[in-house]
């Protein structure tokens, strides 16, 4: 029995062109928002003629007409952030657009910056939908990887009776839903990320703070939404964007980020199925911040440091079960068999599952990383790769982990 159910946390753009069958583009909107889909409208000028806007904002999905007055770009936006496109209808016109990539409004722009699945459910006259320009249209986008679900036989507007009527909307819905059919391999886990560096104030205006940038934890969390987790994301202070589908809390000192860590994963830890630790936690604190901006003198200063909480070794000694899987990260000068070791002392002492080592140098602000997975097991060097690559290596071996755990459990 088909379901709905794989539409759950997706990322779609529901495409709304010009015929008088858009009449039905709010139900197929209810059907997908009610699945769990996030559903972009992206409606075209003619669209509008036929169905308003304020009925898909009502609904509940954000609507987007206009490919110029934006900040940035939008169509581009809007394209990297869906992962799969349903225009129903599709009109002939738009489906001659879309076959000779023209990119005059916002829909057409959207679909040609796009690699996303695109589906259609073509709606028009069955003399317009047999005329051969249509037919090798759509021939040209079928060999293209484009699905088409319907049209179907009926009768239409005019009252003919043809090929032409627009598929129903549950069947749109379920075809759509079939695209994305098969479980991912993180669906269902709760996966919790700290990312970026603390900053721990030494006056109001002053901090000790390091050069993390977060973009590991960040490649981390983005990854893990894709693989169907429920993610979140605790940050210190970085200048980047959240991760679609990704719950981000933000703080700014490591004993803000043990609150929140506390707050997530509870006192037995059962918050979280994966604790992915890449926040570079500041190992000392100012230990009084003073009240006021410290005035310069000509004596020089002594701050004295208090040590901060290791969070990563407190959650590996309060943990009693296999979960959560925990991962740590380790940043070393040493290279070689002594980063190696020290990485493994890490595994042992802080009582994880695996721990990512670098060299300070492969990775700090960079846009890439070159680590070792060091387990109980194994040592697996990664060579040079982008950090969202890291970031699926890391998540392969999580995923791997908790699906061998099902099999102990249940052999
Ligand atoms: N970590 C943590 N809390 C801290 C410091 C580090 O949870 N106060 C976590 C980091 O998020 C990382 C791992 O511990 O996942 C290793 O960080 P690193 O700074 O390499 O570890 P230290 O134990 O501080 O290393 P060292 O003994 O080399 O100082």
């Amino acid at each position: 029995m088909p379901t709905l159910h794989s539409l759950q946390g997706r990322r779609i753009l529901l495409g709304i062109t010009g015929s008088i069958a858009a009449y039905k583009s709010p139900q197929i909107l209810r059907l997908l928002i009610k699945a769990g889909a996030h559903v972009e409208v992206v409606m075209t000028e003619s669209a509008e003629r036929f169905v308003g806007v304020e009925t898909f904002r009502g609904l509940g999905a954000n609507v987007h007409k206009e490919l110029w007055g934006h900040t940035g770009e939008l169509h581009i936006e809007i394209a990297r952030r869906m992962e799969a496109a349903l225009i129903a209808p599709a009109t002939a016109n738009t489906i001659a657009k879309i076959t000779e990539g023209r990119s005059d409004d916002l829909l057409s722009a959207t679909l040609l910056s796009s690699q996303a699945p695109v589906l259609l459910a073509p709606a028009m006259h069955p003399a317009m939908f047999a005329a051969p320009a249509t037919q090798a249209n759509l021939a040209t986008l079928r060999k293209r990887g484009v699905r088409l679900i319907g049209p179907v036989e009926g009768e239409v507007a005019s009252g003919d009776i043809g090929l032409g009527r627009m598929e129903e909307p549950e069947n749109i819905a379920l075809a759509l839903a079939a695209e994305f059919e098969g479980p991912r391999r993180l669906s269902g886990r709760r996966v919790v990320i700290t990312a970026g560096p603390t900053i721990e104030p030494i006056d109001p205006v002053r901090s000790l703070t390091n050069t993390s940038s977060g973009k590991m934890g960040y490649a981390l969390a983005e990854e893990a939404a894709n693989l169907g987790a429920d993610v979140i994301l605790i940050s210190g202070p970085v200048a980047l964007p959240t991760p679609p589908l990704v719950r981000r809390i933000d703080v700014k000192t490591a004993l803000e980020m043990k609150a929140a860590l506390h707050e997530t994963l509870g006192d037995d830890l059962s918050g979280a199925d994966v604790l992915i630790m890449a926040a570079a936690v500041s190992d000392y604190r100012p230990e009084r911040a003073s009240p006021d901006k410290l005035k310069r003198t000509d004596n020089g200063l002594t701050l004295r440091l208090a040590p901060n909480p290791d969070l990563l070794r407190e959650v590996g000694a309060r943990r009693r079960t296999l979960r959560p899987v925990l991962v740590g990260f380790a940043l070393e000068t040493e290279t070689g068999d002594a980063l190696i070791h020290h990485a493994r002392r890490k595994l042992i002492e802080k009582r994880v599952d695996l721990v990512v080592a670098n060299h300070a140098t492969d990775s700090l602000g960079l846009d890439t990383n070159q680590v070792l997975l060091v387990s109980a097991q194994d040592c697996r060097p990664l060579g040079v790769r982008t950090k969202p690559a890291v970031a699926t290596a890391i998540l392969d071996w999580v995923a791997r982990r908790l699906e061998t755990e099902i099999k102990e459990w249940t052999a």
